[in-house]
C-alpha cells in the first residue's frame, strides 16, 4: 500500500519505517526541515534501539522517503496517518491545533478518496473534529478513524513489530477492512486488532496510560509508607505480585513518572471531565507524582541540609527512563533544578540523553562522557534512571572517586546489605533506613 505519514517524531517514524519494513511504500512528512534533512541522509534525530537500522534498509530498498511537502506525500497515498504532537495547552487539555492544522493540510492535498488515521493521542472525540475540518476543505469522499499508538519509547520498534493489541475506532467498514489488511502482518501470532467506535479508541488510549500512572503513584505512596514503618517495599511489591489480581508488572516504586505520555495526558483525562466530573483519583495521581518527584531532593538535604551551597552532586540518568533520549517531563529536570536552586554543583551523566539535557540546563551543570567520570570528589552519587549499565558498577571505583560513600537511590537498582557492607550510606525508596 501507499502510505503517507505526518509528523515524524518518536510515533510517526517508528510506525512509518514498521509499515515500509512490511513492504508498503511510505513517505513521512514533518515540518521541522533540519530533521527532514537528518533523515534523508539515513540519520536518526532520536534514540531508538534498532531504529536508525530499520531506517536505512528501508530507504535503501525505496520504501521509505522524507519530504516537507505534505501535499505531494498525501496524493499517492491510500492511507494518511497522522502522528504530530498534541501538547498539554494551558488549563492542562490536550492541544490539538498541530492534529486539526494537518487534517486541513491533508483535506486541500487530496484528489481523490483517502482513509485520515489519527495516531496521535487526542481527546475523545477528535475524530468527529477531524471530519468536520476535512469535510469543510474538500469536496472528495474519505474516512477518519482513531488508531492510537500503545508503543512504550525505549522499545518501540518492537512494540510496533509485535503489538499487544492493535485498537482501530470508527464506522466505515471498508476504511476498517483496508487497515486490518494492513496491520495483518504485525499480529500473526494471533494478537487483536480490535473494531470499536472512534469515541471508546481514544478514551482506550487515555485508560491504558492513566493506569499506568495510577500503578505508579499507587506503588510510590506505598514506598513512602513502608519508609515511614520501617517495611520494604521489595518484600511488599513481591508479596503482592504473586496475585494473580495484581500480577508483577509496572509496580516498581521510584523518583516519579515522567516522559511526553503520562503527566499530559493524566492532566489530558482530568480536563475532559470538565466541570461534570471532578476525576479525583486522577488528581490524586497526578500529586503524589510530583511529590515524588522531589522526595530525592529531600532525601539528599535531610542528610546535607538545606544549603547545599559548597555540594557537588553526581547524577547517573537524565532521561526520563532508559533507552531512550527523551528528556520531556524527565523526573531529572525537577531533582537537578531543586539541588542548582539550594546552591549545589551537578555532574551528570546519561548514556543517550545529554544533547537533549544540554538543551535544558546549558552550562548550568557539567557533563561526563563516562560515568565514573562524573563521581569525581563529589559529595553523594544520585541515580535517577535507572539504565542497564547503572546496575552492576564497581562499587569500589565509586567509593574511592566519591568524597564520601553515599548514594541516593532514586530507582531501588541495588541491594540494599551488600552496599551497606561495603560502607556506604544508602538511600532507596520505601526501604529501611531510606
Ligand atoms: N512518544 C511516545 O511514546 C508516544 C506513544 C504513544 C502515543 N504518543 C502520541 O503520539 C503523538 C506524537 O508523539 P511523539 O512523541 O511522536 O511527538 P514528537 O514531538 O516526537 O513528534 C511530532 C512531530 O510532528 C511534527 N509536526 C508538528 N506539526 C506538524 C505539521 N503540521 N505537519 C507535519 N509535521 C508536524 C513535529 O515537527 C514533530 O517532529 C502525541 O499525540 C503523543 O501523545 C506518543
Amino acid at each position: 500500500m501507499n502510505l503517507a505519514v505526518i509528523g515524524a517524531g518518536y510515533v510517526g517514524l517508528v510506525a512509518g519505517t514498521c509499515f515500509a519494513e512490511s513492504g508498503n511504500d511510505v513517505i513521512c512528512v514533518d515540518i521541522d526541515q533540519e530533521k527532514i534533512a537528518t533523515l534523508k541522509s539515513g540519520k536518526v534525530p532520536i534514540y531508538e534501539p534498532g531504529l536508525e537500522e530499520l531506517v536505512q534498509r528501508n530507504i535503501e530498498e525505496q520504501r521509505l522517503s522524507f519530504t516537507t511537502e505534505l501535499a505531494a506525500a498525501v496524493r499517492p497515498a491510500s492511507i494518511v496517518f497522522i502522528a504530530v504532537g498534541t501538547p498539554q495547552g494551558a488549563d492542562g487539555r490536550a492541544d490539538i491545533e498541530q492534529v486539526l492544522a494537518t487534517a486541513r493540510a491533508i483535506g486541500e492535498a487530496m484528489d481523490g478518496y483517502k482513509i485520515v488515521v489519527n495516531k496521535s493521542t487526542a481527546p475523545v472525540g477528535t475524530v468527529e473534529e477531524i471530519k468536520r475540518v476535512i469535510a469543510a476543505a474538500t469536496p472528495h469522499r474519505f474516512a477518519a478513524l482513531s488508531n492510537p499508538e500503545f508503543m512504550k519509547e525505549g522499545a518501540a520498534v518492537e512494540d510496533f513489530m509485535k503489538p499487544d493489541r492493535v485498537v482501530l475506532g470508527g464506522d466505515d467498514p471498508e476504511a476498517i477492512e483496508q487497515l486490518k489488511e494492513l496491520y495483518e502482518p504485525f499480529v500473526r501470532t494471533g494478537n487483536p486488532i480490535l473494531v470499536m467506535d472512534s469515541r471508546s479508541a481514544e478514551m482506550s488510549k487515555y485508560t491504558a496510560n492513566a493506569m499506568l500512572a495510577t500503578k505508579i503513584s499507587f506503588i510510590n505512596e506505598a514506598a513512602n509508607l513502608c519508609e515511614k514503618m520501617g517495611a520494604d517495599i521489595n518484600e511488599v511489591r513481591h508479596a503482592i505480585a504473586l496475585d494473580r489480581r495484581i500480577g508483577p508488572h509496572f509496580i516498581f516504586p521510584g523518583a516519579g513518572y515522567g516522559g511526553s505520555c503520562f503527566p499530559k495526558d493524566v492532566r489530558a483525562m482530568i480536563a475532559m471531565g470538565d466541570a461534570e466530573l471532578e476525576m479525583p483519583l486522577l488528581r490524586a495521581v497526578e500529586h503524589v507524582n510530583e511529590a515524588q518527584k522531589n522526595l530525592l531532593v529531600k532525601k539528599v538535604k535531610r542528610r546535607f541540609g538545606a544549603d547545599l551551597s559548597n555540594r557537588t552532586f553526581a547524577v547517573w540518568g537524565l532521561a526520563f527512563k532508559p533507552r531512550t533520549d527523551d528528556m520531556r517531563d524527565a523526573p531529572s529536570i525537577t531533582v537537578i533544578e531543586a539541588l542548582l536552586k539550594a546552591g549545589a554543583r551537578i555532574e551528570a551523566y546519561d548514556p543517550e540523553a545529554m544533547a537533549e539535557a544540554k538543551k535544558i540546563f546549558g552550562d548550568r551543570i557539567r557533563y561526563h562522557r563516562r560515568n565514573y567520570d562524573a563521581l569525581n570528589r563529589a559529595d553523594a552519587l544520585l541515580i535517577v534512571t535507572e539504565w542497564n549499565e547503572f546496575r552492576r558498577p564497581n562499587f569500589q571505583t565509586i567509593k574511592q572517586l566519591l568524597k564520601q560513600p553515599v548514594i541516593f537511590d532514586g530507582r531501588n537498582i541495588y541491594d540494599a546489605a551488600e552496599l551497606r557492607k561495603l560502607g556506604f550510606a544508602y538511600y532507596p525508596i520505601g526501604r529501611k533506613n531510606g
